[in-house]
């Protein structure tokens, strides 16, 4: 029960989805939360401010000032009273607001002036939801450290059919306790993290590469960081860009280089999760011009990279943890169980090409986590921001083992 007696600062803002902030609401009460709820006018359309009065247990706060009383509510204060401030449902148009700093009304100002984490669970149309402008917006909000419930994908209330509905309050009693639980476990730890393909250069036009997009990396090192970790983050090449402020990125582009650079931040980490798909051969040679076209046939004669995970292996500490991947074709378990032993592992996530929706480039991924006693986690199919909660679970479960 990590949510006893934690003081949440519940906001509701105008969507209709605001009725599911009644059932939430009840749920943190039951869970042993402290919780004061926050309603913007328009939420207020949508669910009576005495609904939420009752359900929380407290009086429900609108604006700065009761017209009548004179009364002053004040957001500052609120903000140092709340140990989280939860949005939910959070519209499009107060996350606007949050982004910009325009504070017109008390949830937003509250959010400005608080110093406790804050998650926001949003709500709206799924047009709505993907405009490039609610996108900017959330993406600063990352940025800046708030932490994001995403919505589901379903029917929404308009009709229509896709993302945007407010996820149920179940996960999002879920997310609350991963959330403290993670919180506790993370803080002050660093992690190394390493993402996406390595190129290896034949000449200087071509590489011998790999599909992976780096995404499943790029989402751990999120998720770490949204909890108190330090990131470093080693990548190769990628589109994608890293969001938190606590993530360390460094750009590597050969096998050779992150190898190096894995060896000089290892040492100083508490944990490492080796996500990236290392080319496991480079050519002899790197032809300094562009090879021609015109030979019957061409060779390109390869050698074994390092194994960056089995010398990392080789030098961790009893304090650390090292965590590999495996992407297997068959003999899928009895592969990754091998690697294991062979790179000194304590964990391996497993993922098989056979399954529909893992895989490289994907939003989805289907993994198993093999654990170096040989216990087999398996998941279903999920978002790889979803992977990468299960990953970091695992990991928090296994930092308290090992000091
Ligand atoms: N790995 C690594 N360095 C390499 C190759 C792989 O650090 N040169 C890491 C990967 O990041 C992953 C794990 O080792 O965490 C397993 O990678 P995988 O490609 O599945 O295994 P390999 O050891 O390369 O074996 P194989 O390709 O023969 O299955």
């Amino acid at each position: 029960m990590s949510l006893k007696n934690k003081k949440i600062l519940l906001g509701i803002t105008g969507s209709i989805s605001a009725y599911k902030a009644a059932y939430l609401s009840r749920l943190l009460v039951k869970e042993g939360a402290e919780v004061q709820v926050i309603m913007t006018a328009f939420a207020a359309e949508f669910i009576t401010p005495l609904t939420m009065s009752t359900l929380s247990q407290h009086p429900v706060k609108m604006s700065t000032h009761d017209k009548k009383t004179g009364e002053w509510s004040s957001h500052v204060e609120m903000g140092n009273w709340a140990d989280l401030l939860l949005i939910a449902p959070a519209s499009l148009n107060t996350m606007g607001k949050m982004a910009h700093g325009i504070a017109d009304n008390l949830l937003v100002t509250t959010y400005m002036a608080a110093k406790c984490p804050v998650i926001i669970a949003p709500a709206m149309d799924l047009d709505m939801y993907k405009h490039p402008a609610n996108i900017e917006n959330m993406n600063m909000l990352k940025a800046r450290g708030c932490h994001f419930i995403e919505p589901g994908e379903g029917e929404l209330a308009s009709g229509l059919c896709g993302k945007g509905r407010l996820a149920e309050p179940e996960i999002i009693i879920q997310e609350l306790n991963d959330f403290f639980q993670q919180k506790q476990a993370l803080k002050k730890k660093t992690f190394l993290v390493t993402a996406g393909p390595t190129y290896e250069k034949i000449d200087p036009v071509r590489f011998v590469g790999n599909f992976s997009s780096g995404k499943m990396g790029f989402a751990i090192a999120e998720k770490l960081a949204k909890n108190g970790a330090d990131v470093i983050l080693i990548t190769g090449p990628t589109v994608l860009s890293a969001q938190h402020q606590s993530i360390q990125r460094l750009d590597v582009t050969s096998a050779s280089e992150m190898y190096d650079a894995c060896m000089q931040y290892f040492p100083n980490v508490d944990v490492a999760i080796m996500s990236a798909a290392v080319a496991d051969f480079t050519p002899v040679t790197l032809d300094d011009e562009k090879i021609k076209r015109g030979k019957e046939n061409q060779n390109i004669q390869l050698v074994p990279t390092k194994d960056i995970a089995a010398e990392l292996g080789k030098i961790k500490k009893k304090s650390q943890l090292l965590i590999g991947f495996a992407l297997e074709t068959n003999n899928e378990t009895q592969n990754a169980s091998e690697k294991i032993k062979k790179k000194n592992l304590d964990f391996i996530v497993l993922n098989s090409l056979k399954d529909e929706g893992a895989g490289f480039n994907l939003n989805t991924n289907k993994v198993s986590i093999i654990d170096k006693s040989g216990e087999i986690i398996k998941f279903k199919l999920k978002s790889k921001n979803e992977v990468a909660s299960d990953i970091v679970n695992k990991i928090v479960n296994d930092i308290k083992t090992i000091k």
